[in-house]
Order: C-alpha cells, then structure tokens, then sequence
C-alpha cells in the first residue's frame, strides 16, 4: 500500500514517562484512509495529529456505525520496537465490521497501517518499566445521511499515546462490582465486537460502580442475568480449586487477545482452563467456601489486573487477602515478559517495527 506523508510543522514535547496515566497524550502523526462504495480504500496518509471534520448529519453521531482496537507497541532493553500478536486485531475487526455492515480492512493493510504509523512515532515508544505506546485503530462512517442504513463512506484512522496502567491501582488488586440490573450484551447482538456503542450503554453501570467505591463492573449474562461474563474495559477468569473458569466465546463476550494468550500459556503449564458459564452464585459460594483462589482481569490496556473483591448485592467477598495471586503474578511476569522481550517468544507472537 503506498502511504502518503505530511510532515509536521513542528512536534510535540514528550510528557514525563513516569507519569503517562493512559490515553492523555497523543502522538504527533495519525494514519488515515477512506473507504467509498465505488473506489475502495484510498488515499493512505501519515498525517499531523488533528481535529477532523464531520457533517452534523454523519451517520456515526446518529447512528454509532463505529468500531475500534486496542493494541500496544512495546520497546525492548535493546531499543527494538514490537507488536503483540496484531493480526489478532485485524481479524477481530474484520468481524466487528461484518456485524455492524462495515467494510472491512484487510489483515495485511491493517498490519501494514500499525506498523507505519509506529514506524513514524518510534521515539514516542516510552522505555520506562510497564509503559508502552498504546495503539488505537478505529473505524466510522463518514456518510452524511440520516436514514438508517448502511453508510457509503468511512473512514480508518490509527492513533496512539505512550502509557502506563490502566488502573491507578497498577498491578495492586482492584474492587469490581457485579452489575445484577443493567446488562452489556445478548446473543444475537453485538456484544463480540469492539464497537463504541458497547461501550457507550456500560457507563452507566461503571458510574454505579464507582460511586460505591468500585472501580470496574462484571457484567453477567444479559438473558439469566446469572452468568458471569466480562469486565467493563477486559475478561475476567477465576481460579477455583486449582482450576480456571472463564466465560466462553459465544457471541456476548469479547475474543480478547490478551484472554487467549493467557489460556495458551495456562494450558501449557498443565492448568485445565474452562471457557464454560459459571453462575455468579457458584463463584460467590467458591469464594465463602475458600476455594476461590484467585480473579485476574485480562486486556490489553490493563493487562492482567488482580481483582482483590467482588460484591453481588449486599454479599462481598475478599480474594486472597487483597494481594496479588503467586499464578497472576506468574501470568503477569510471563506475558509482559514477552511482550518487553525479557522472556523468550516461544510461542511467536511479537513482530517487530523495522
Ligand atoms: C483495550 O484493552 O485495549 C481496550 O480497548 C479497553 C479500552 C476500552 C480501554
């Protein structure tokens, strides 16, 4: 693909590595493309970062005809630049982009996007301990109408920021909050995809739960509202006498890459991973029985993310005294061990940005 380039009058100051926070700062450049039902892909450019300009009457602020991804870029000890596993996110958003009508972009184009734009913003890959340049691929229709139907025009563009956690908490356990009212996803719908309007509909639960002192929700089964499934912004899995539980991909949970690469490297260290539903009131009775022994959150933003409590109405329960699990530390230690190239990729998943 030829990408144009628009050069900078001028770049950026850096933001302090010790204090990225997540998603503040953005990089000088982006990557756009435009889509047309009569020409296909065109006009692939690396440009300033910049406001865009949209129709009042653009189909995506009435109609949220919009998917994203979310992908980071890690710079090893030895100033090598690498992706994680980014076919992964191309191929999920191919799928996103079948539900919600959405032409798609193919895998090597997608790659080809990322790693451009990395390329460009090489400097901006930070080099302290747990940051990374955080990537955001994402997708909208671009078509002025207000009819509700399958747009004509789109546009994919690629952003990125340095970060660090996700959480204020870091790697320390957070508090989650079982969400028994308001639901995510249901069969048939779009809860597989990573589209805003999914989103858009969790807020409400995540304000709830932060004003109760939480700082996530898991969302059950939009159908019983008994199963658990995921987390506001990852998946979740349980450790429960030795074994690990997680909820199945069947249409209402996200195809986590960071939730595959874990099952990958459970498995070949021995551990039976479940992807199978599991009632809320068989979690909550693990954990009084004492044989919930560890909840980790899993995602790229957040990577792993210990869960220390879990309430479910007026029942809360503590996992492992509110420390770290020793396995969520292992799976911790491994996968970004991988991802900084501190670890050997058995399994190849890195590519490296040349
Ligand atoms: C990610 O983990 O990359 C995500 O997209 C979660 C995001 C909504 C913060």
């Amino acid at each position: 693909m030829e990408i144009r380039m628009e050069k900078c009058k001028e770049l950026k100051q850096k933001p302090d590595q010790k204090h990225l926070g997540f998603g503040k700062y953005m990089t000088d450049y982006m990557f756009v493309m435009d889509w047309t039902k009569d020409e296909g892909w065109k006009d692939a450019r690396i440009v300033p970062y910049a406001p865009i300009t949209l129709e009042p009457a653009c189909v995506t602020l009435h109609y949220a005809q919009e998917t994203f991804e979310g992908m980071k870029a890690y710079r090893t000890a030895e100033g090598k630049i690498q992706l994680f596993r980014p076919e992964m996110n191309a191929k999920r958003m191919i799928n996103s982009n079948a539900r919600l009508c959405m032409p798609e972009v193919p895998e090597d184009m997608f790659v080809e996007a990322v790693k451009a734009l990395v390329k460009v913003e090489e400097d901006w890959v930070p080099s302290e301990p747990e940051t990374s340049l955080y990537i955001r691929p994402f997708m909208f229709a671009t078509e002025s109408a207000l009819g509700v139907h399958m747009a004509t025009a789109y546009k994919f563009m690629v952003i990125c920021c340095p970060v660090g956690a996700y959480y204020a908490e870091g790697i320390n356990p957070v508090k989650i909050l079982v969400e028994d009212e308001l639901v995510r996803a249901v069969k048939g719908g779009t809860g597989f995809t990573k589209c805003g309007g999914n989103y858009a509909g969790s807020i409400l639960g995540q304000v709830k739960a932060e004003k109760m002192g939480y700082s996530q929700v898991l969302w059950l089964d939009g159908e019983h509202r008994k199963y658990v499934e995921e987390v506001g912004t990852m998946n979740i899995m349980f450790k429960i006498d030795g074994e690990i539980y997680t909820a199945p991909i069947e249409g209402t949970v996200l195809p986590g890459v960071t939730r595959d690469s874990m099952i990958h490297i459970l498995r070949d260290w021995g551990y039976k991973v479940n992807e199978t539903r599991l009632s809320i009131d068989d979690l909550m009775k693990a954990g009084h029985d004492g044989k919930l022994e560890e909840v980790f959150g899993t995602g790229t933003a957040a990577v792993i993310s210990p869960v220390g409590e879990l309430r479910y109405k007026d029942d809360v329960i503590t996992i492992n005294d509110f420390k770290i699990g020793e396995l969520t530390q292992k799976l911790y230690d491994t996968l970004t061990g991988i991802q900084w190239g501190k670890l050997e990729d058995k399994y190849g998943w890195t590519v490296e940005v040349k």
